[in-house]
């Protein structure tokens, strides 16, 4: 669910008016609802109350730091791939306790300034990144606490892009080796085994693969506290997927979390989650402006002044997202190809949609659009990125601001033979 609501006609983001939103910002940008942010989120804690869970935001769905900071308010920790998403979370008042940084290409850079961060855990994803982890802690006097990332061998996942968890990804430490990897990292001085870790991939509609892997993991764990490993945690990565309105319906938090328990209980471990899209998605949506609408030969366009810059996921994945019109009108329906500006044919946000008439000025309402939304965006084609606003009740904030044409050239230099 989320606050996206029709008032007279006329579609606000809590009690904000989108009409007056864009007159007073300009086009396109990201709107948020803070209600749907913490909502999502204490779903998600609700569902696992009275277990020993800590919810870690996949701080790469969306990353500005007021969407951080209204998570952190809920008591959300931080899932991080990067100094600068673990930057960010810290910014945000992200303590390092509820902090655990995966990835598959950790440099040896970002180990070390995790490891003066003192966070909470490194879910490691190969034998070399763990040679790596284990000497850069030694130097450093400290013991770094891991969680194996496991390659469960598991297909899942709304689109082939988005799957992590079959052999052939490159995600974690393949199933078959396992085990003699724990081995070698308790015989190193600079980690501390604390957990095991999977992740299987996004937009997940179904339980069956969440289940097929995590009862893997079980017995894994069991495995490894045979051969004499601790095991006191249990990392069950993201991956919920969420309603776009189209395609499947995914569970319910509350359904996730019953095969969840039922699976993990006996093992007594520390639960942690990692969920992007299931929080920010539908909290999100990208407001544009209709520039022309062109007759083709054999369609009609919206050409749109929002592109696949601003939003990627249509192009690279042929992710479906609603369009709603920000002020509905009773015009008749037609079939139109909504695209952006950009010089690719991939820039196209729907294909024979049908919408009520639209005119040049119109604005239209890219639903679902809360997660790798803007956390995806470029400034290809020399297009700014787009504003962040965040709603609560009546207030709005601008969260990240337009830069100007003069912005967007910040750190380039004409090089001084060219001078
Ligand atoms: N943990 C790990 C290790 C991940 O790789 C991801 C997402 C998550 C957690 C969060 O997954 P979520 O709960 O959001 O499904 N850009 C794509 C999705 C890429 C997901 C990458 N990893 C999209 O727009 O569909």
């Amino acid at each position: 669910m989320h606050h996206f609501t029709y008032r007279e006609n006329h579609l606000f983001a809590e009690d904000v008016d989108l009409t007056a939103l864009a007159d007073e910002v300009g086009t396109p940008f990201y709107v948020y609802c803070e209600a749907t942010l913490r909502r999502h989120l204490r779903i998600f804690a609700d569902a696992f109350a009275g277990t020993d869970a800590l919810i870690a935001y996949s701080v790469k769905a969306s990353s500005n730091i007021s969407v951080l900071k209204v998570l952190a308010s809920e008591g959300a920790g931080a899932d991080v791939v990067s100094a600068g998403e673990l930057h960010r979370a810290r910014a945000a008042g992200i303590a390092p306790e509820k902090i655990v940084f995966s990835g598959v290409g950790k440099t040896r850079d970002e180990l070390s300034f995790a490891l003066d961060a003192n966070i909470y855990q490194f879910n490691v994803e190969s034998e070399p990144e763990l040679v790596a982890l284990n000497e850069i802690a030694q130097a450093k006097g400290q013991r770094a606490p891991i969680a194996l990332r496991i390659n469960p061998d598991v297909a899942a996942g709304g689109h082939e892009n988005i799957s992590t968890g079959k052999s052939e990804d490159k995600f974690g430490v393949p199933w078959s080796r396992a085990r003699a990897l724990y081995a070698t990292a308790r015989t190193m001085g600079g980690v501390e085994i604390k957990g095991v870790d999977v992740h299987i991939g996004s937009q997940i509609d179904d339980l069956a693969p969440f289940e097929a892997a995590f009862k893997k993991v079980a017995v894994l764990i069991n495995d490894l506290r045979s051969d004499g490993c601790a095991i006191e945690r249990l990392d069950l990565g993201g991956g919920l997927g969420i309603p776009y309105g189209e395609g499947a319906t995914p569970p319910h938090p509350d359904a996730y979390a019953a095969m969840i328990k039922r699976v993990t209980a006996p093992l007594g471990v520390q639960l942690i989650f990692e969920p992007g899209r299931m929080i920010a998605g539908n909290a999100g949506a990208l407001i544009a402006r209709v520039i022309y609408v062109k007759d083709g030969a054999t369609r009609k366009f919206i050409i749109l002044d929002a592109g696949m810059n601003d939003l990627m996921r249509p192009a690279l994945y042929d992710a479906y997202h609603e369009l709603w019109p920000v002020v509905k009108s009773s015009d008749a329906s037609e079939a139109y190809d909504v695209v952006g500006p950009i010089c690719e044919s991939t820039d196209r946000f729907a294909k024979a949609r049908t919408l009520p008439g639209q005119h040049a000025g119109d604005l239209i309402a890219i639903m679902s659009a809360g997660a790798y939304g803007a956390s995806q965006t470029s400034q290809y084609n020399s297009r700014p990125l787009i504003p962040e606003i965040l709603a609560s009740g009546e207030r709005y904030a601008v969260i990240r601001k337009r830069p100007t044409l003069d912005e967007i050239m910040d750190g380039e230099a004409i090089a001084d033979w060219l001078r």
